[in-house]
């Protein structure tokens, strides 16, 4: 009998979505001695490169607008994005509605800030997302988004 050839199925690659908040687009050039000199597509182009030796998608995506971050939020749930790396940005001290969209999708998220917002400002020391995440770096620079990465391709592994 005729072997009959089986279609093999693509295997779904795991996607991890990058979230930067409002005036990171500046990176590089924004007050240097808070966010150091690397440009916000440079910190894309290392997670996309890092990404891409696991296997995984990576998408990025940068808005100073809370609606147009909730909305590509809403959008991860129905693209089945498996983990959210998130800079709120200035919205980690203010927004309330961003916080809720990433309660209600429920997808697992890091915080990550550049510079130790500990040592800053007063109002800079309460995030509306700490007690949500699954875990928070700052201080650590752009080092800080690579960590998130790393962190959370071991978890998509072992899960
Ligand atoms: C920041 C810290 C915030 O307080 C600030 O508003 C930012 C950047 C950081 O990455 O260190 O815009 O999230």
């Amino acid at each position: 009998m005729k072997k009959q050839k089986t279609a093999s199925k693509p295997v779904e690659r795991a996607r991890i979505l990058v979230l930067h908040g409002p005036n990171l687009n500046l990176l590089g050039t924004r007050e240097p001695e808070h966010y150091g000199r690397v440009t916000l597509s440079d910190i894309n182009m290392a997670l996309a490169r890092m990404a891409e030796v696991a296997e995984v998608d990576l998408d990025a995506f940068q808005s100073n607008h809370e609606g147009a971050l909730i909305e590509r939020v809403h959008a991860a749930r129905e693209q089945g994005v498996r983990a959210i790396i998130i800079n709120p940005a200035a919205y980690t001290h203010t927004s309330v509605a961003l916080r809720d969209a990433l309660a209600a999708v429920a997808i697992p998220f890091v915080e990550v800030h550049l510079s130790n917002v500990h040592v800053r400002e007063a109002f800079r020391q309460h995030s509306y997302f700490s007690d949500l995440a699954v875990g928070v770096i700052c201080g650590l620079g752009h080092q800080g988004y690579l960590a998130a990465l790393e962190y959370l391709l071991n978890k998509i592994n072992i899960e």
